[in-house]
């Protein structure tokens, strides 16, 4: 069993920092978009077999030290009555999102049961793994985001005026996501997961006291909703400027955007907890000469820290070239011994 990512976790990481990208499992790989010329996204994320192929795909290509749940933080509206379609070109829709307190009072109670095929799919990928399983939900902010909206949006306005004009009904819904998160958590760990993120991808969107109260109020709530079962990393966009107030909910891990200096944020929060990042996910369109020197800086600058965990500042993008991604490996993989970590 590989345990670099659970040893970074625990600050006890003496070998090259572990490596994995976030949607790693996803269409940049050839295989993944042989998979879906044959199924569709929601029927992949239904079925176990597929989530467990999925999931293995990137570990076969580029040997990651985790495996991260092939699955989508949208699935969870399933269990709010809501189901997202995702159709191709224009990501997720719901034909009907929320649009007043009502909707959220009238969401059906309860509904984590529905889900059961993703602790299934976890069942039976897991005595397949030589690596950590990721398993993850999304940060209540985002989901609430997504079932207002009914997309992703550009500008987020229908969310942000809800939130300013109806405080009290959106506190209600960030706190119905929150709860069916920690249930669906709960139902992953309970099938097997290693390790938990929380993707509140869109966090980044909210000023300072918003950002307070109504997403990091709702990390906390799911945080302790799972309690001290498996090590928990942090994600959301704007987490170098908000890197305290993550900290503060004490997780096990951070996971930085690339819009800071890691190091500085490290020498500003001490030794815990574990820092996740933060490769700006573009600069995989950049020549390899470059490419390896960022890889190579960043290396530089986390050297000798058990708690560091290399990753992207968010999520790996479709189109990137693959020769990107095998330099990037390289580069961890091969070209660190001057960075190895010492007790
Ligand atoms: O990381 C992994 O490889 C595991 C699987 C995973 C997916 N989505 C698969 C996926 C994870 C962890 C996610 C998280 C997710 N989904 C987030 C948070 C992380 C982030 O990137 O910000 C968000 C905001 C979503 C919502 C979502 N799902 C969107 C906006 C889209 C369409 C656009 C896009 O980015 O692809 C999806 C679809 C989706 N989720 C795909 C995959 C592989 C592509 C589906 C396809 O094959 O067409």
């Amino acid at each position: 069993m590989n345990d670099r990512l659970l040893l970074a976790l625990k600050g006890q990481n003496y070998d090259r920092p572990p490596m994995w990208l976030m949607r790693q499992a996803g269409r940049y790989l050839p295989e993944y978009r042989a998979l879906r010329a044959k199924h569709a996204f929601l029927e992949m994320c239904h079925q176990p077999e597929l989530i467990t192929e999925v999931t293995q795909l990137p570990l076969r290509r580029f040997a990651f030290d985790a495996a991260i749940l092939f699955s989508d933080i949208l699935v969870v509206a399933e269990a709010l009555g809501r189901p997202f379609a995702f159709i191709d070109g224009r990501g997720p829709v719901l034909t009907h999102p929320l649009q007043s307190a009502q909707d959220v009072e009238s969401l059906p109670e309860g509904g984590v049961d529905l889900l059961e095929f993703v602790a299934n799919g976890i069942r039976l990928l897991k005595p397949q793994l030589q690596v950590p399983l990721i398993g993850f939900c999304g940060g209540p902010f985002t989901v609430a985001s997504y079932l207002i909206e009914g997309g992703t949006s550009r500008d987020w306005r229908k969310t942000k005026r809800w939130m300013f004009s109806d405080p009290k009904s959106f506190h209600q819904l960030l706190a119905r996501i929150a709860d069916v998160s920690i249930a669906y958590l709960n139902m992953q760990i309970a099938a097997g997961i290693d390790v938990v993120q929380i993707f509140d991808s869109w966090a980044h969107v909210l000023a300072y006291p918003q950002f307070r109260e109504f997403s990091l109020t709702y990390m906390r709530r799911i945080l302790e909703g799972i309690g001290e079962q498996v090590p928990t990393i942090l994600f959301c966009r704007g987490s170098c400027l908000y890197a305290e107030d993550l900290a503060s909910l004490s997780p096990a891990g951070i996971g930085l955007d690339w819009t800071g200096d890691i190091k500085a944020i490290r020498a500003r929060l001490g030794s815990k907890p574990a820092l996740q990042g933060n490769l700006d996910p573009d600069i995989l369109y950049a020549p390899q000469a470059t490419l390896r020197r960022a890889v190579d800086d960043l290396l530089q600058s986390m050297r000798g820290d058990p708690a560091y965990i290399f990753n992207l500042g968010h999520g790996i993008l479709p189109d990137v070239p693959l020769e990107s991604v095998e330099t990037l490996v390289d580069c961890v993989k091969n070209c660190v011994k001057e960075v190895l970590c010492r007790p």
